[in-house]
């Protein structure tokens, strides 16, 4: 009976040795196989093909950054002068607050703050004063009659004339800078930072285009084998240079040669540009920039009125805003 049982365990034993074994070999036989998850089954062709857009595209991300990163040495750059007229009203601190922020990461910019005011007011003074820019700030008033009203369609009379011709004045002051390049940056537009680094290097006049403007998508000058030849824009293109003031800037050097040329206040509807330029360049000097003119870098947004109908109704009850409250 004993000898049956041992026999038995013997038996058991040799069997579990068995399929112990045989478990271990076909375990051995599946390290040297290919795993089967997807991830690790794509051919290679498909993984370098991969790898190689992944490369492109950081590529592509470095280039770009390249060309806005901060020069090593930025005393030898073009200092670009940055003109803004200004006038106050509910959105003016947060306008020139975005600006001055984007301006704080462009080398060599110098901002002319325009003031359409009677006299420096403390808010933009205050503002400058801290924005850690280089700025000088001036003011002009607009005269009466040839300021909008209360009501009026915005395209009545143009904006920012003297603001800008006041600046021009002060550029051409004796002692101060005798070259760099001059571009009108009104306060209500969205800049990229690309848009600087292609003015920089302006000889007479460089062009690019502008996005959301006169009613299109964008518009720009035309470029054929280099040169411009003519304007993609919705109305009047037979206007000597029918562009927006944010889709050009001059070199100094040709302002200073040019002492007369100035805005004119009294130019027709959409040839306020035209009055400056056109004294200037001719339209094959134009030099285009943005890739030929193909890249949008700069926008025409308009900030909308805020509306006050709350405050009006609070203020006459006492409950309105703190007026001492900076907005
Ligand atoms: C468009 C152009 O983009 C302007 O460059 C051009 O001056 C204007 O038309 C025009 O035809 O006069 P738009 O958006 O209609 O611009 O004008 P705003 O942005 O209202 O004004 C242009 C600049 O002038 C701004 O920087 C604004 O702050 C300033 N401005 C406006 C004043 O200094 N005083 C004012 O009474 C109104
Ligand atoms: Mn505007």
């Amino acid at each position: 009976m004993a000898t049956r049982m041992r026999l038995k365990l013997k038996t058991v034993f040799v069997l579990y040795f068995m399929v112990s074994l045989l478990g271990l070999i076909y375990a051995l036989m599946q390290l040297g196989q290919r795993c089967d998850c997807t991830e690790h089954d794509m051919p290679k062709e498909r993984t370098i093909s991969r790898l190689r857009g992944e490369l492109h595209r950081l590529q592509e991300q470095a280039r770009k950054s390249e060309a806005t990163r901060r020069p090593q040495k930025e005393s030898s750059l073009p200092t670009i002068f940055v003109v803004t007229p200004t006038y106050a009203r509910l959105v003016q601190k947060a306008e020139l607050t975005r600006l001055s922020q984007t301006f704080l990461h462009v080398p060599r910019l110098h901002w002319i703050v325009v003031e359409d005011s009677q006299r420096k007011t403390p808010l933009v003074e205050q503002l400058l004063a801290k924005s850690g820019l280089t700025y000088t700030h001036l003011h002009v008033a607009t005269a009466k009659e040839r300021k909008l009203q209360e009501g009026d369609p915005n395209w009545l009379k143009p904006r920012g004339v003297e603001q800008r011709n006041e600046a021009l004045r002060w550029l051409r002051e004796d002692g101060k800078a005798r070259e760099g390049v001059v571009y009108f940056a009104d306060d209500d537009n969205t800049y990229s930072l690309q848009i600087f680094e292609e003015m920089r290097n302006t000889q007479r006049v460089s062009v690019w285009p502008v996005g959301l403007v006169g009613g299109m998508k964008y518009e720009k000058p035309v470029v054929e084998r280099g040169k411009v030849v003519r304007f993609h824009v919705g109305w009047r293109p037979s206007r000597p240079f029918p562009m927006d003031m944010a889709g050009f800037a001059v070199s100094l050097k040709l302002l200073l040669d040019n002492p007369d040329s100035c805005f004119d206040g009294n130019a027709a509807m959409g040839f306020l540009e035209s009055s400056l330029l056109q004294g200037l360049v001719t339209m094959d000097q134009l030099e285009p920039k943005a890739d030929n003119c193909s890249k949008v870098l700069v926008w025409h947004t308009r900030t909308e009125k805020p509306k006050m109908k709350r405050e009006d109704a609070l203020q006459p009850q006492g409950l309105g805003s703190d007026p001492a409250v900076e907005v």
